[in-house]
Order: structure tokens, then C-alpha cells, then sequence
């Protein structure tokens, strides 16, 4: 197992916070290595320059630094090709990318397979195409919050050009199998796109191995900077999608009428990049590398099933919480509510007699509670409000895990959510 003492060492606001910080938000942002934020004051230090377009040695170092950077996170998930890997600032943008991107290619009738567990990141961008007539189908999940694997095969017709879909459910933490949606949607002549959010982060992720054909993460969620991302695409696939912005350094030649674009990475890279965030992601690589994402996935695993047993012991009457039960098919996230909270007991006459016996405590009080104790959790609809509906709730909490916590975190969580459930009672 980890050492997480040794690991928590490494991350100056953890320190500096001390005992007043449980961090349980990780599934929105991750803090950051000293090794990362060292490596970015290096690059201000030693390399700072523009890339690609300098003749001069400083530039081309930086241009070096940028490029290795490419080629360290491209191995990272297991591309064989640095050229396969665009830098985005995030998530949402390689997916606004690709959505529009594919959309010059996309009819009325055409469809697109979503599930309902999706990010708001890989619902909005495809209802932008709505509008030509493309349909959205959303797979379904099950009870235990397992993707509806037979309602997904129903919705994958003839007609299905794409089928995008999220590697790990930020709100369920439910791992889809990949690898057999890859398999389906080719079978079907659909490409098909990875949201790697919640999953690059947290397990061994191989493009290759999975074979999808196009994969998102964002930096942040990694240890790295904020704005910085990753667009991964099998490079004809890639190369054969017109640009997104157009501008400086996407271009091949440029008249007054028309222009002609570079090959890809550059054609997805317009204008001065990130190579700060870059440089950055790449040494989070390292950090992560180092460790092991075996290890990593397996210290989740053993956080999210000591988590479930707290829960268990504690028994805290009013506590539902959501997401599959087998540790194989769930992520270090753990979603829940002190009480049911669905839209019929938000109802003014019905909360108001729900909080008098005590039997629904807002998730937004719930994330107050538990940071009176130092414990930040999310609180809200995760950016998936389909899925909450979907679940019939309003809102949940959400705590989720990284390297650094610990066993001890999950005890303060369960200790600080019965105090909160005491006050209301
Ligand atoms: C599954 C998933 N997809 C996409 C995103 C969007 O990430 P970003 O905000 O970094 O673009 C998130 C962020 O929480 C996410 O959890």
C-alpha cells in the first residue's frame, strides 16, 4: 500500500493547511506536487520562450521542452505515436473539439450515443449539433448504477456515427467497461470517444489496449496545471478532422481567400500554446509514473471499500449513498445523501416537516457541516444534472479520492457526517 504520510509530504498546500484540510474534492481538481509546481517555476527560470516559431536557441529549447513533454504523456497512455496527442486546455475542450469537428461530418438523422451518466462536457457540445438534425440516445444505467448494457446495445443502430462515453462516472464512480464499448461501437461502424476525466487520473489507462479511436483528460485532475488537457486521436483519425480554431501556427499556407492547415498535433494547437501547462502535466506523468497506477488504482480501491464499510458500521439512518458495489466496477468516488432528497420532499410543506424530524439534511449543509470539521466535499449536481435526475435526487455530496488521503480521512468523513446528522436530529 501507499505511504500516504510520505506521498501527503509532497504537497506544500497539504502541508501548509495541516490538520484544517481533509481534501475530498479531487474529482474536481487535484493539488499539486512540489515536483510540478517546481517544474513549471524551471520552465519561467530557464526555458521561458515562445515554441515552434523562434529561430534562436532559447526557443528552440523551449520548443525541445514542450515537444518531450508530448511525448512523455503520449507514452503515458500508451500512444505510440506522440503525434496522436493534441494539447486543449481540458476535457470539456477536446470534446467541443471533436464535437464540432465531427459535426461537418454529421447529418440530420444521424445519431450519437451518450449514456446518462455523462459529464455536462459530453452532453452540450453534441446538442449543439441537435440543430442539423443529429439525435442524442442516452444508454441507461441499472439499479446499482452499472451502465444498462442491454439498453446500450438497443440504442446502437445503423444510424450511430459516434458513441461517446465516460470512462468513470464522476458522480457514481461506476467504471464502464471500455474496451467491450469500443468493441460494440466498431462492430457497428461507430467511432469511438473516451472521456478520461475521472480514469487517466486514477488507473492504468492504454489507448492502444482499449482501442478507442479518440480520449480526453484535463491536467488539473492529475496533479498538473490548470489549463492544460489532452485530446489523444489514432492519427489518421485525427489528422482527417478540420480544425477547430483557426489562427497562428495551425496553418500550412495562408492567402486573403482561403488557407491550407498543418498536419495534426499543430492543426488542433492554434495560436501561442500552453507549454507552461505542458511541462507541467509532464512532470505529474513522472510523479504518477513513479508511483505506479496500479498502486494508485489499488489505494483507491481500498479507500472506496473501507469507505463502504464505514458506512455500514456506522449506520447512519438516514444516509443513502449511490453507485455499484463491487470494487471492480467503482472508482475512489463516494456519492450520498442524508436523506432522500428527491424533487417531491423539496416541496415547501414537505421539507420544512422533513427537517423538523430530521429526516433530510441539504447537501449544501451537508458540505457546510463537514467543512466546520475541515472536510471538503462537492456538494451539488456534479455537472451531471441528467444523472441526478436520473437518480431522482436534487442534489448529493460527493467525496472524492486521491494518493494523499488516507484511511484516517474517510474515519473524520463518517465521524463529522454523525455529528451533522445529530444536529438535525
Ligand atoms: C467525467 C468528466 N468529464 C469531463 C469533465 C470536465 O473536465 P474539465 O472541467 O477539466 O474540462 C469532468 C470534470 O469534472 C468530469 O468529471
Amino acid at each position: 500500500m501507499l505511504s500516504w504520510q510520505q506521498i501527503k509530504g509532497d504537497f506544500p498546500l497539504l502541508i501548509n493547511k495541516g490538520k484544517n484540510l481533509i481534501f475530498l474534492d479531487n474529482a474536481a481538481t487535484t493539488q499539486k506536487p512540489k515536483q510540478v509546481i517546481d517544474a513549471i517555476v524551471d520552465y519561467y527560470t530557464n526555458w521561458n520562450s515562445n515554441v515552434r516559431r523562434g529561430i534562436y536557441r532559447l526557443s528552440e529549447e523551449a520548443t525541445d521542452h514542450y515537444e518531450k513533454s508530448r511525448e512523455n504523456i503520449s507514452n503515458f497512455i500508451g500512444s505510440s505515436d506522440p503525434r496522436q496527442l493534441a494539447f486543449v486546455r481540458n476535457t470539456t475542450e477536446a470534446l467541443n473539439l471533436l464535437a464540432y469537428s465531427m459535426g461537418h461530418n454529421l447529418h440530420e438523422g444521424d445519431e450519437i450515443l451518450l449514456t446518462i451518466m455523462e459529464h455536462h462536457s459530453n452532453i452540450v457540445p453534441w446538442q449543439f449539433l441537435q440543430e442539423k438534425g443529429v439525435k442524442l440516445k442516452f444508454a441507461d444505467i441499472n439499479e446499482d448504477g452499472t451502465l444498462d448494457m442491454e439498453d446500450f446495445r438497443n440504442k446502437l443502430t445503423r444510424k450511430t456515427k459516434v458513441v461517446s462515453v465516460t470512462h468513470c462516472s464522476n458522480l457514481l464512480g461506476t467504471i464502464n467497461d471500455a474496451a467491450e464499448l469500443a468493441k460494440l461501437a466498431h462492430d457497428n461502424g461507430s467511432l469511438f470517444i473516451l472521456d478520461g476525466a475521472q480514469s487517466v487520473p486514477h488507473m492504468p489507462v492504454d489507448v492502444e489496449k482499449l482501442d478507442c479511436d479518440f480520449l480526453a483528460f484535463s491536467g488539473h485532475k492529475m496533479l498538473g496545471p490548470m489549463g492544460i488537457g489532452v485530446l489523444y486521436g489514432k492519427y489518421d483519425l485525427l489528422n482527417g478532422l478540420p480544425p477547430f480554431n483557426g489562427g497562428g501556427e495551425m496553418i500550412s499556407q495562408v492567402y486573403t481567400d482561403h488557407s491550407t492547415y498543418a498536419d495534426a498535433p499543430e492543426k488542433f494547437e492554434a495560436g501561442t500554446p500552453n507549454v507552461e501547462g505542458a511541462i507541467g502535466l509532464s512532470a505529474a506523468v513522472d510523479y504518477l509514473r513513479n508511483i505506479g497506477m496500479d498502486e494508485v488504482r489499488s489505494h483507491e480501491k481500498d479507500l472506496i471499500s473501507y469507505t463502504l464499510k464505514k458506512e455500514e458500521e456506522h449506520h447512519i439512518d438516514i444516509l443513502k449513498s449511490y453507485g455499484p458495489r463491487d470494487m471492480e466496477k467503482r472508482g475512489g468516488i463516494y456519492t450520498f445523501n442524508l436523506g432522500e432528497f428527491n424533487p417531491l420532499s423539496m416541496s415547501e410543506g414537505l421539507i420544512n416537516e422533513q427537517i423538523r424530524v430530521g429526516s433530510n439534511v441539504h447537501p449544501h449543509d451537508v458540505a457546510t457541516g463537514l467543512d466546520s470539521s475541515n472536510v471538503a466535499v462537492r456538494a451539488g449536481h456534479h455537472c451531471a444534472m441528467p444523472l441526478t435526475h436520473r437518480l431522482n435526487v436534487v442534489a448529493t455530496s460527493r467525496a472524492s479520492y486521491y494518493i494523499y488521503n488516507s484511511r484516517e480521512d474517510v474515519d473524520l468523513l463518517f465521524e463529522s457526517l454523525e455529528k451533522i446528522r445529530r444536529l438535525y436530529a
